[in-house]
């Protein structure tokens, strides 16, 4: 403290010093300077008061020239002698204004030398350390984090394995928490987070981004700007094609989600855990009671578990029996993402990654009759989980999981659910592709894990917008015009094109919801997402699926970015699928939609059901002999449920955006209806807290939001799940 002051005087009379030396220099014939030289004279007291030099050039004051020491056009240039250094006279090069040098390559310019990956290790830590501590910051914690990061991208960059240590060590430093090793090292995210910080523009939006995100550290900015001049090929047609006609003919579609199965369950460990996620592991146990289980896990699954095998095969023995479909099969199945249980980065493997898309898809075509299944990828399908890499990622590092890509489409034309050209799709979009069925219908599967925001790679560009900019290894649409910007978003809008020139209705998949309570998604992917579902509905899009949150939720787009929420403005309704695990606090459950098809017919639904299996029978423990295992049964059908609040809605008028908007102006009137959705939420787990008072408003709100920004914007936070214990 004390010599920062010294240095801050110091500097100070530097100053004045300079600013006193530029008056004195520029302007020399001021009355000041006249004024001290005569009080100088006087105080020398010399016999005269002034002398003036002769103009000849004194010329006995050295003893050799470069030039005429007599002329006086120009300024004299004596010859200099060095004479310590031996046989040194300085050339007239040196002095001449005719030759001033202008870069000197003869003297050394010493540089500090290259520090090793220790001392840039410590260097970091230390500046990091500081930069955490300097007053000047002030309580600007987002610049002083921003700042942080720049310190550890040059370090990622010039000495990338010390990454995982510095992550280790920080989280030490700040007490993030009491894993550091186990969650930071190399082994774990460590490494992700090195390539994040290496590639990410830490002093721009990713870096705010990455300190909103991961540390609270900054505000979230809000949605860029967006310019869609040249986004759409056409514009929207007006009038829109004429609605399709339903044919009567009604299929039968599963929709799946979550399964998280956790094939290391192990029945009687501590299922009311507090040591971590997945409960029900052996070594779990819960700090009121470390040594003896106090809550012994049952055969069929507990809430704060993930799905043990014996919970899927459950479900699996009473989906073809509870929708009928035993005969017949599913004309198809939707499978939303999320197969792997939560376990912790460092009990991951690829292996075990694969072992369970393997098993789970296998069986899921096994069981559920010939139809094909379409599928996504899950943010915790993958190894790193949540990680997805963008294609021109340099050093490599753009291919690091293709591994996951290729084996899911592998495995996906292995079970006979997709053609050719949708493998080669999805082995080149992130997992993602487009089937055009026999019937017409198009699905279009995404990967929107890369608009999760815990997806970290996927910071590492361009202003959260990479998701649709990143494109993939080789150029694949069906209409391919976009080789040089393609990515995911990219590649959906020339899909939905090709759709509507056709024709053709199309149902998205995808795994991360883009709106809802708007906490899961970016900002700026989902409200771009939000603009191509209203330049192609309701025409084109007839439904969207997401999963994800475990929950049972539903989120409706509205024309002009839902500027004029009503119901003439509603265009289409994304369904979040309700998961198979019970993981947390929720009851396992699938729905079924009835829908009427027929080539090019409306692909709307008809009916939808939903199924749960009620876990109620977990508290109090049961004993593990247990001859009967869980029972599901119809929790609800939407129509009878909902219908009641649409007057005059039709049995055969579909359950489309605008009937859900008007189940939403019902919920405005009587929130008994949003009680409902509340308890279907959390598929009537005993443990779904009620919604009552800013809840009301907060549910309807989450259902009227289809992106983040509209629902930052517009609802009041905090009642997006009904997981909270
Ligand atoms: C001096 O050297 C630098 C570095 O090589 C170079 O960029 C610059 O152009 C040089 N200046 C002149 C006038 O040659
Ligand atoms: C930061 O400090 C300024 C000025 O002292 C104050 O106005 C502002 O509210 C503070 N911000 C926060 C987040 O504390
Ligand atoms: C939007 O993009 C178009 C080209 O795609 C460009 O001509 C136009 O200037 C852009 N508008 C703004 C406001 O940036
Ligand atoms: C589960 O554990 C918590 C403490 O971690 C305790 O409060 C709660 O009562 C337990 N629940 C059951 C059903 O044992
Ligand atoms: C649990 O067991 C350990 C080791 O046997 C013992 O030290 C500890 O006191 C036990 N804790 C409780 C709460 O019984
Ligand atoms: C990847 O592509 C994006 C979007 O085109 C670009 O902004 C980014 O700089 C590229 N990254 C690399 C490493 O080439
Ligand atoms: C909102 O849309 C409805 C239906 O199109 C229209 O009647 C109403 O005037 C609009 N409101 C505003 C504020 O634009
Ligand atoms: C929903 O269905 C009703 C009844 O058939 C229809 O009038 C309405 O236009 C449909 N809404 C949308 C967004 O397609
Ligand atoms: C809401 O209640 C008001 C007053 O009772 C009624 O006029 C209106 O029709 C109701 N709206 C809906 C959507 O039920
Ligand atoms: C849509 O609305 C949200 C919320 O007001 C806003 O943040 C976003 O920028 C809007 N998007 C467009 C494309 O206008």
């Amino acid at each position: 403290m004390w010599s920062w002051m010294i240095l801050q005087s110091l500097l100070a009379a530097a100053a004045l010093v300079a600013g006193a030396a530029d008056v004195a220099e520029k302007s020399p014939t001021s009355s000041a300077k006249v004024t001290s030289l005569k009080i100088s004279s006087t105080i020398i007291n010399t016999p005269v008061s002034a002398f003036t030099a002769p103009g000849s050039f004194p010329t006995s004051m050295f003893t050799k020239y470069y030039n005429d020491p007599k002329q006086t056009a120009s300024q004299v240039q004596p010859v200099i002698k060095d004479p310590v250094e031996t046989n040194v006279v300085y050339p007239l090069s040196l002095t001449s204004p005719d030759t001033i040098p202008t870069n000197d390559t003869v003297d050394p310019h010493p540089l500090p030398p290259t520090a090793s990956s220790s001392q840039l290790f410590q260097a970091a830590f230390d500046q990091i350390i500081a930069i955490s501590t300097n007053p000047i910051f002030g309580n600007n914690s987002c610049a002083r984090c921003q700042a942080g990061l720049e310190v550890a991208k040059f370090l990622a960059m010039a000495s990338p394995e010390s990454g995982p240590e510095l992550a280790v060590q920080l989280c030490f430093h700040f007490n993030f928490n009491s894993a550091c090793g186990t969650q930071f090292s190399r082994l774990a995210l460590g490494s992700v987070i090195t390539q994040v910080i290496a590639n990410a523009n830490v002093g721009g939006y990713d870096g705010q981004m990455l300190c909103q995100n991961f540390l609270g550290l900054c505000p979230l900015p809000p949605a860029s700007p967006l310019n869609l001049t040249s986004w759409f090929a056409k514009p929207k047609p007006d009038p829109l094609p004429a609605p399709k006609t339903p044919s009567g003919k009604r299929l039968k579609v599963l929709h799946l989600s979550d399964i998280h199965i956790d094939p290391r369950y192990d029945t009687g460990a501590e299922a009311n855990c507090t040591s971590g996620s997945p409960c029900c592991r052996k070594p779990s146990f819960n700090s009121l009671s470390p040594n003896a289980t106090i809550s012994p896990a049952p055969r069929y699954g507990a809430f704060l578990c993930d799905t043990p095998i014996s919970l899927v095969t459950a479900a699996m023995e009473a989906i073809p029996v509870l929708t009928g479909t035993e005969e017949t099969g599913f004309a198809f199945t939707v499978y939303t993402g999320d197969l792997v249980s939560h376990d912790p980065d460092n009990q991951l493997s690829r292996s075990y990654v694969e072992y369970t898309e393997t098993l789970l898809y296998d069986l899921l075509r096994q069981q559920l009759g010939s139809g094909p299944t379409y599928a996504v990828l899950g943010n915790h399908d993958s190894y790193n989980q949540a990680q997805d890499a963008p294609h021109n990622l340099s050093g490599g590092l753009g291919t690091q999981f293709s591994w996951n890509y290729d084996h899911l489409a592998s495995l996906w034309q292995h079970e006979e659910w997709l053609p050719e050209s949708a493998v080669d799709l999805a082995k080149a979009h992130y997992a993602a592709f487009m089937v055009r069925r026999q019937d017409g219908l198009r699905i279009i599967s995404l990967n929107t894990d890369l608009w999760y925001k815990y997806v970290v790679l996927r910071s590492v560009a361009n202003n959260g917008f990479l998701t649709y900019r990143a494109g993939p290894t080789t150029s694949t649409t069906s209409t391919s015009t976009h080789r040089t910007t393609p990515g995911m978003l990219r590649f959906l809008t020339d899909e939905l094109q090709d759709a509507e020139d056709a024709g053709d209705r199309v149902w998205i998949i995808g795994h991360v919801l883009s709106g809802w309570d708007g906490t899961n998604p970016l900002v700026n992917p989902t409200n771009l997402f939000y603009q191509i579902v209203d330049r192609f509905s309701p025409h084109v899009i007839a439904n969207i699926f997401f999963g994800h949150t475990h929950e049972d939720q539903l989120s409706i787009f509205y024309a002009n970015n839902a500027t004029n929420i009503s119901a003439e403005n509603a265009l289409v309704a994304s369904w979040m699928g309700p998961s198979i695990t019970p993981g947390s606090r929720l009851n396992s459950g699938f729905r079924m939609y009835e829908i009427d098809s027929s080539v090019r017919s409306s692909y709307s639904f008809i009916f939808t059901f939903k199924f749960k299996s009620d876990l109620l029978f977990i508290y109090p423990p049961q004993t593990f002999e247990i001859e009967v295992g869980p029972t599901f049964a119809l929790e609800y059908s939407t129509r009878e449920t909902y219908g009641p609040a649409v007057p005059g809605w039709g049995p055969n008028d579909p359950l489309n955006g605008t009937f859900w908007h008007l189940v939403t102006e019902a919920m405005e009137n009587d929130s008994s209806i949003v009680s409902t959705f509340n308890t279907l939420q959390g598929k009537t787990s005993v443990l779904t807290k009620p919604c009552t008072g800013d809840c009301v408003a907060a549910k309807i709100c989450y259902i009227r939001s289809g992106s983040a920004a509209i629902a930052f914007q517009n609802c009041i936070p905090g009642f997006g799940s009904v997981q909270g214990g």
